[in-house]
């Protein structure tokens, strides 16, 4: 096992891969399989890593963990613990980052299309701020709010401007041309007019993301920070456009999008290399701090919304080898080894996007790659783990850990083929505690109902008896 792994993923003294101080064969053992593993001081570790970087040349920022890439209460808790804000969502979301413990003035509610319940919420409990998407949901709050109410925080989300990125940049251009997200400027101007002027809501800033889920197009580490230049001078300008008007903006939400290299290769086209947190911080932080300066603002706080960043290597899934099988390929020989109970299904990015996820044999974790094999699951359509990829011969029973689980995996996986969901554990210094239930057939099967006419219904006898 190697030290790209990371300080908290290794092999021990068995020959097992071990998890934050726990085999991943006696977890296996313990809790069952397939479970998803989540290493605890990873998840710190990377908190950590990114905050201190850009507290370092930018004192006045905050982390707030974007709870989407992994809802997990337990994780939830880690990144409060940390000193984060929590981004939500949805109700679901608010439903389980309080289960965490987070207080609603630590939330922070996201999302293009807040129902009323959910706006009502937010303004009643106080959020840290609700990010308006559009000038409809401003509009709607400024209704919903009435006017001796205890100042509600509101924060504009502005559209990425893809004609920045038009020139050198295009299919990134095209991705957000149009896209659902955020206000364009002329809407933004109203909305924030809007904020500013009713007496029962506090105008706080701007927010903006653009993430990595434009998937499809080019990435390299240089042009990663390309553009989270043109997105600051895009929310910076538009800052300085507001303080003409006399709308102070005191808060600058850059959102996530922040990857974390991983030297074998993770996510679409195995992405080997990425900006390090330092390269991050003086962008975006540094950045900041010139922009504001140059345009005769006052530094915002600024709040950045990593997911991925916090999560995504915290987590293995571990999985039992089932049958194999050796098929010709024309001259080559294919061999294919079968995961029990999961595969690609459970992290449907790979699905999707082609998302490639590095594969260890946790039962052997420092035996010589000696085959060539591709790995999948149980399902009638493609569920392929890992290609032709070089492991230890595999046997019936061998635990395997499918790596960089943490971010939207868990979160979107799918019962296809009424595959239920994994279980999932927290470890931590060698601890171990179950923090999702596996799901049973029977959660499954009672979920449905056959209605009572179907029900009465005599079948027809149809072909041979
Ligand atoms: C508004 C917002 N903030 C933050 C994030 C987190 O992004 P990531 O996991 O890429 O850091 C997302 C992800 O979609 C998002 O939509």
């Amino acid at each position: 096992v190697t030290a790209a792994y990371g300080p908290f993923l290794q092999s021990n003294e068995a020959g097992h891969l071990e998890l934050d101080g726990c085999d991943a064969v006696e977890l296996v053992e313990r809790f069952g399989a397939p479970i998803w593993a989540i290493s605890e001081n990873t998840v710190r570790r990377n908190l950590r890593e990114l905050r201190d970087a850009f507290v370092h040349v930018y004192p006045r920022t905050r982390i707030a963990y974007a709870s989407k890439a992994n809802p997990e209460p337990a994780v939830v808790r880690i990144a409060k613990l940390e000193g984060a804000l929590v981004d939500v969502v949805t109700m679901g979301h608010v439903r389980l980052v309080l289960a965490a413990g987070v207080e609603p003035g630590e939330i922070i509610c996201n999302g293009n299309n807040k129902t009323l319940e959910e706006l009502r919420w937010a303004l009643a409990s106080g959020v840290h701020a609700i990010n308006v998407d559009s000038l409809d949901e401003m509009e709607t709050i400024a209704r919903l709010q009435p006017c001796d109410a205890p100042p509600a925080r509101i924060c504009l989300r502005l559209a990425v401007d893809d004609t920045r990125f038009e020139r050198d940049d295009p299919e990134f251009a095209s991705h957000w041309r149009g896209a659902k997200f955020g206000l364009d400027e002329a809407d933004a101007l109203v909305a924030a007019e809007l904020a500013h002027r009713h007496p029962a809501l506090s105008f706080q800033g701007l927010h903006h993301h653009f993430g990595w889920s434009a998937y499809g197009t080019p990435y390299d580490a240089e042009l990663d920070l390309v553009r989270h230049r043109r997105s600051l001078e895009q929310v910076v300008e538009f800052a300085a456009l507001l303080a003409g008007r006399k709308i102070p903006v005191g808060l600058v939400n850059l959102g996530g999008g922040y990857r974390r290299a991983r030297p074998y290769g993770f996510g679409p086209g195995a992405i080997r290399e990425a900006p390090s947190a330092e390269e991050y911080a003086a962008t975006i932080g540094g950045g900041l701090a010139e922009l504001s300066s140059a345009h005769g603002l006052e530094e915002p706080v600024l709040l950045l919304e990593p997911g991925g960043y916090l999560v995504a290597d915290a987590v293995i899934l571990l999985a039992r080898v089932g049958l194999r099988k050796t098929r010709q390929a024309g001259e080559e020989v294919r061999r294919w080894a079968f995961l029990e109970e999961t595969s690609a299904y459970h992290f449907v990015r790979r699905l999707m996007f082609g998302f490639s996820h590095h594969v260890v044999v946790a039962s052997k974790a420092d035996a010589e790659p000696t085959e060539t094999v591709s790995i999948a699951g149980p399902i009638c359509a493609d569920d392929d783990v890992a290609l032709e990829i070089a492991l230890p011969p595999l046997e019936r029973g061998d635990v395997v850990a499918v790596l960089d689980q943490g971010a939207y995996c868990e979160a979107v996986a799918s019962d296809y083929c009424v595959v239920p969901l994994p279980a999932a554990v927290l470890v931590s210094d060698g601890r171990a505690e179950l923090v999702r239930s596996r799901e049973t057939l029977d959660d499954v099967a009672a979920r449905f109902s056959v209605p009572s006419w179907l029900e009465a219904e005599q079948p027809q006898l149809v072909g041979p008896a």
